[in-house]
C-alpha cells in the first residue's frame, strides 16, 4: 500500500517536473504579478517575454488603439516572433493589456517603467513620461510594492523618480526601486531577451536586487551572468554600453577609410583585430554609420550629462563626429564616380536603420536619401519592410514597392540596409533593368565575385578602389 501510494506520488513528481521544465521553468521559479507601464519597443518586449517565462503580466499605454490592437494580438512593429509570443500568452491568460494605469499599478506588486525617454531640442534625454510616470505611481501607491525603472535615463534620474514618488504617496505605503538596464537589439529582442549575455541590476537594497534576480531566474538559469551594483552605476552601464559600441563603429568606419588609401581589406583587419578577444568581433562592420532610436540619441544625451556634471567625453565626441560626417563622405564618393548627380536616378536600396526592423528613426539611408536628393538626385527606394514608414514630402524622392521597380532605369545603385532579400536577389537579371553599372554596397553585403559576373562595378566600404 505504502509502496503503492509512494510510487505513484513518485511518477506524478516527475511528470510535473517535465511539464514546469518544458515550459522552461526552473522548479524553484517563482511567478509575479508584474505591471508594465508603457507599450513602446521595449515595454512590448519585456511585458511578453515575461509573461512567456512564466509571469502575469499587464501592459498599460495611454493610446486606446494601440491598447485595442494588442488585445487582439496585433502588434504595431515589425519584430521577429513577437507577434507569436504576444497571441500565446494572451491566449494563455498570462499577458494582458490595458489603459487603466491606476489599476494596473494598484493591482500588481511590481511595477516597471518603460515609457519613452525621447531626444529634446538641446539633446538631452527628455524625462517628461518617466516623470509623470512617477506621479502616477506615487498617487495609487495603496500597497508597498518595487519599482523598476527600465527607461534609459541618466544618472542622477531614478533617485528624482523616487523622490516624485515619495512626494506623492499620501498613503506612506512602502516601496523600494530599482534600475534595470535593457540590452535589447531590435530585430533580434526576443532572443535578445531569453538569451542575454548579463542582466544587470542596480539597487539600494539588496532585497530588491534579490527580488530581481528571481524575476529573471529563468533566463539565469541558460547561463547569463546577473550584476548586482549601485543605481549610479547601473544609469552609467546603459549609456557606456551604447557609447563603447557606437565608438566601435565609427573607430571601424575611420579605419575603413584608411584601407581604402593603402590597399587593405576592412573585412580582413575587422577579423584580424575581432579575434583578439580583448577586442571583440562583433560591431565592427563598416558602412553608413550608425542609427536607430538608442544609439544616435543616447550618445548625445551621454554628452550632455557629461557636460552638465562639469566633463568632457572626447572619445564619443570623436564618434558622433565621424558620424555625423558619414553620410555625406559616402555621397560624396558616389558624386565623385558619377560624375555629378544633376539629373541623375539612384535606385537606394533599404530605408530601414538596419536590418530586420521597420525602424526608420535616424536611418543612415534616409541621411544618404536627403543629401543626394540636394544635390539634384532622382531616388528610387525601395525596402522590403520600411517602405510605408518614410514620409514622402520630396518631388524627387520615391518609394517603390519592388526591388525590380527601384532598379528601373538607374545610373547607380546604392544599397544601405543590409536586408537578406538584396542578398538572394538575380543581379545577372537586374542588370537588364538598370541603366547604368555603378553599384555602391555601403554595407558590404554582396559577393564581388557574383556581382562582377552580373556585369556590375560594385565598390564597397574599405577596399581597394581600382578605378577610382
Ligand atoms: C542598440 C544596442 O545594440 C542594444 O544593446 C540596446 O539595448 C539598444 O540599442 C537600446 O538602447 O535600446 P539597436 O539600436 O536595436 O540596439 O541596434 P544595433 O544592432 O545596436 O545597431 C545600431 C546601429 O549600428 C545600426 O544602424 C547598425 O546598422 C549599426 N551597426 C551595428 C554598424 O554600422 N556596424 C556594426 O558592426 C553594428
Amino acid at each position: 500500500m505504502h509502496i503503492l501510494f509512494f510510487s505513484r506520488f513518485f511518477f506524478f513528481f516527475v511528470f510535473l517536473t517535465i511539464i514546469l521544465s518544458s515550459k522552461g521553468f526552473a522548479s524553484d521559479a517563482r511567478c509575479y504579478k508584474i505591471g508594465v507601464i508603457g507599450t513602446g519597443y521595449v515595454g512590448l518586449v519585456l511585458g511578453t517575454c515575461l509573461a512567456e517565462i512564466g509571469h502575469t503580466v499587464t501592459c498599460c499605454d495611454l493610446d486606446t488603439r494601440k491598447i485595442d490592437s494588442l488585445n487582439n494580438g496585433l502588434i504595431p512593429i515589425y519584430e521577429h516572433g513577437l507577434e507569436e509570443l504576444v497571441i500565446k500568452n494572451l491566449h494563455d491568460n498570462r499577458l494582458f493589456f490595458t489603459t487603466e494605469v491606476a489599476e494596473a499599478i494598484q493591482s500588481n506588486d511590481i511595477i516597471f517603467i518603460t515609457v519613452g525617454t525621447p531626444e529634446s531640442l538641446n539633446g538631452e534625454a527628455n524625462l517628461d513620461f518617466v516623470f509623470d510616470t512617477a506621479r502616477t505611481i506615487g498617487k495609487n501607491l495603496k500597497n508597498p510594492k518595487t519599482i523598476f525603472v527600465k527607461s534609459t535615463v541618466p544618472m542622477g534620474t531614478v533617485q528624482k523618480i523616487k523622490e516624485i514618488i515619495t512626494n506623492h504617496n499620501h498613503f506612506n505605503t512602502p516601496f523600494e526601486i530599482g534600475y534595470a538596464p535593457e540590452f535589447l537589439r531590435e530585430g533580434s529582442s526576443v532572443n535578445d531577451f531569453m538569451n542575454p549575455d548579463r542582466v544587470v541590476v542596480g539597487a539600494e537594497n539588496p532585497d530588491t536586487a534579490s527580488l530581481f534576480k528571481k524575476i529573471v531566474a529563468p533566463i539565469l538559469k541558460k547561463g547569463a551572468k546577473f550584476l548586482s551594483t549601485s543605481i549610479a552605476s547601473a544609469e552609467m552601464i546603459k549609456y557606456a554600453a551604447n557609447s563603447f559600441l557606437s565608438v566601435k563603429i565609427s573607430f571601424i568606419n575611420e579605419i575603413a577609410d584608411f584601407c581604402e588609401l593603402v590597399g587593405a581589406d576592412v573585412d580582413e583587419v575587422a577579423m584580424g583585430i575581432g579575434l583578439d578577444k580583448r577586442i571583440g568581433a562583433e560591431f565592427l562592420k563598416p558602412g553608413p554609420g550608425f542609427g536607430g532610436s538608442c544609439f544616435p540619441k543616447d550618445t548625445l544625451a551621454f554628452l550632455k550629462a557629461a557636460e552638465k556634471n562639469g566633463t568632457s567625453l572626447h572619445v564619443i565626441q570623436a564618434a558622433v563626429d565621424v558620424n555625423d560626417f558619414r553620410p555625406s563622405k559616402i555621397v560624396d564618393r558616389l558624386e565623385t564616380m558619377l560624375g555629378s548627380f544633376d539629373r541623375k536616378k539612384i535606385a537606394l536600396l533599404g530605408l530601414a536603420f538596419k536590418e530586420e526592423t521597420d525602424d526608420v528613426r535616424a536611418s543612415p539611408a534616409l541621411k544618404l536619401m536627403e543629401i543626394m536628393v540636394k544635390k539634384g538626385a532622382f531616388i528610387q527606394a525601395y525596402d522590403p519592410i520600411a517602405g510605408t514608414q518614410v514620409q514622402n514630402d520630396s518631388p524627387n524622392f520615391e518609394v517603390k514597392a519592388s526591388l525590380i521597380e527601384a532598379l528601373a532605369g538607374v545610373d547607380a545603385v546604392l544599397l544601405a540596409t543590409p536586408w537578406k532579400e538584396f542578398l538572394e536577389f538575380d543581379w545577372t537579371k537586374a542588370r537588364l533593368l538598370t541603366k547604368g553599372d555603378l553599384f555602391f554596397d555601403c554595407r558590404n553585403l554582396l559577393d564581388p565575385v557574383t556581382m562582377n559576373e552580373a556585369t556590375f562595378e560594385l565598390i564597397q566600404i574599405g577596399k581597394k578602389i581600382d578605378r577610382f
